[in-house]
Formats: structure tokens, sequence, C-alpha cells
């Protein structure tokens, strides 16, 4: 494995920011209007936020934190080891006037000293594990972060889904072909040189190392680490166009044309115990 590739992969978020602010993907009028909104699926599943001590992971631009300060969250704090991420979401939160959320850069292995302890809620969503090597440190830090009682909300690409990509042969429908195993599924080392939100966007810094956590791994993590499974949903759709094939719903969510083919989506609530 590269054993840089924290550094790898910070620079390629750091370069993805400034794409990223001028990108339909993340509009920001409905935050500027103070009507945030989450995603379909966060929005079916999280529940009600007034007055909760929230810790939102790996939270890029800070877009979704902004939303849950709107919501009523009584504090509400965004990490991500990205420093031009970490400034622009800063700066938004200044133009708004989201006095009760403020942002952090840190690694999110060191969150519990970044952030303090004894938080209500702990939000991550989307694209946030496959940058992490151990989700086992993962979960460990969720359950630092949480207070007895409090809970982990989670909205992940589901990790079946993520076997496949459209680098690879397609079907003869158009649907990705396989691409990596789904057991041990790491470290992957990836040269992607386009970006999600801006198609005519090429990275210098394409190379980053991911990783694939099984279902079972994330679960079993969560488990050891204190952490009781309230729910877990899986969803035949998700926020952004995973694959090429795929069709945009009423919902605003991805799916395949027949909805049915595989899961794209994982969503899922544990308590602190
Ligand atoms: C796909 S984005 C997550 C976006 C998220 N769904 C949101 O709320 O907008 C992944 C984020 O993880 C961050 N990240 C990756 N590895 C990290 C690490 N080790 N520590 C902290 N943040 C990390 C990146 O900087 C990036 O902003």
């Amino acid at each position: 494995m590269s054993g840089n590739w924290r550094s790898l992969n910070r620079a390629n978020w750091d370069e993805r920011v400034p794409l990223h602010l001028g990108s339909a993907l993340y509009d920001r009028a409905h935050l500027r209007a103070r009507q945030g909104r989450l995603d379909a699926i966060a929005e079916a599943g999280l529940g009600d936020v007034a007055g909760l001590r929230i810790a939102h992971l790996q939270c890029h631009m800070g877009d979704d934190t902004l939303c849950l300060a709107q919501r009523g969250a009584a504090e509400v704090v965004g990490l991500d080891f990205s420093a031009p991420a970490i400034a622009a979401a800063s700066c938004f939160a200044a133009e708004l006037g989201l006095v009760q959320a403020r942002f952090v850069q840190s690694d999110i292995h060191d969150a519990p000293a970044a952030l303090g302890t004894g938080y209500d809620l702990v939000f991550t969503s989307w694209g946030a594990i496959c940058w992490l090597p151990d989700i086992r440190a993962w979960a460990r830090v969720i359950a630092q972060l949480l207070r007895p009682g409090g809970a982990l909300f989670f909205a992940e690409a589901h990790p079946v889904a993520l076997v496949f990509d459209d680098a690879a042969p397609a079907d003869a429908q158009g649907r990705p072909g396989w691409d990596v195993p789904y057991f041990g599924g790491g470290p992957l080392e990836i040269h992607e040189f386009r970006d999600y939100a801006d198609s005519e966007a090429v990275l210098s810094n394409s190379h980053t190392v991911q990783w694939l956590h099984s279902l079972s791994d994330i679960l079993g993590a969560l488990r050891d680490a204190g952490l009781r499974l309230e729910w877990l949903k899986e969803h035949p759709g998700c926020p952004w166009q995973m694959f090429r094939s795929l069709v945009r719903g009423p919902d605003g969510l991805w799916t395949w044309p027949d909805r049915a083919w595989l899961p794209l989506g994982i969503s899922l609530r544990a308590t602190r115990e």
C-alpha cells in the first residue's frame, strides 16, 4: 500500500473543493433561502435534530452541517481533513449567520481530541468510509464522540455496489462491469482523473488509496465499539449518479431503470450503549 495514503487522499480532496464550489451538485441556493435540505434517504431516516449537539464527520464543504444548523441543532461541528473544505465551510457559515455551526480541520482518527465528546448525534454520509483503512478504528471514534444513549446516523454507498465500475466492460443492458472483489477490499490504488461533480475537470491529484468495507465488517465494527443497531435499510437509490446507466427519480435519487438490480445505498441508526 502507498504509505502516504493520507497525503495522497488529502491532496485529491483539496483539489476538488474549488471545483465543487461552482458545481450544480453542490448548489447552495436552498441553504441561502434558509431551507437547507438533505438527500431523500437522510431526510427519511434522520429524525428531529432540534436541540441536539451534533458531530458531522467528513463534512466536506459543510452543506449538510449547515442544514442541520438550520434545522435547530443546538451545536453542530463539522470535521474534515481538507483545509480548503473547512475554509469554504466556515466562510459559508459566516455568510449565513449560523453561529451554532463551526468547522474543524482534523483527521477523523483524531476527532475525539479535536471535537471533544458527549455528542447526542454523530452524522456521517455518502462517500466517507472508503477513505478509511480501518473500519474498526472508525467505529471506535464514533463511540468515543457519543454520550451514552447518543446515536449514529450513517448513510453510505452499499458495499455490494462498490464492486462495480463503469470503467469495467458493461453487460448487455449497459450496466457496469465487475471491478474489485467484495471481500478483502483494499487498499485499492485508484487513478481517477474525473470528478463526480464537474465533468469538465481533469484532476492533477488523481492517485488515491481507498478501501471497500463489507456490510458485516461495518456492522461488526459498530457492535464491537459498543453501538447497538436500531435499524438498517438497503436502498435502490443514492444521491449521485454512481453509474452511467442510473436514472434520476422524482425524489432526486439515482437508481437503476428497473430499480431492482442491486442495492445502491445503506442507511442505519445505532445507539451507544
Ligand atoms: C465524499 S466527501 C463526503 C461528503 C459528505 N457526504 C458531505 O457531507 O458532503 C468525503 C470527505 O471525506 C474527507 N476525508 C477523507 N479522508 C479523511 C480523513 N482521514 N479524515 C478526515 N476527513 C477525511 C474528504 O476531505 C472529503 O471532504
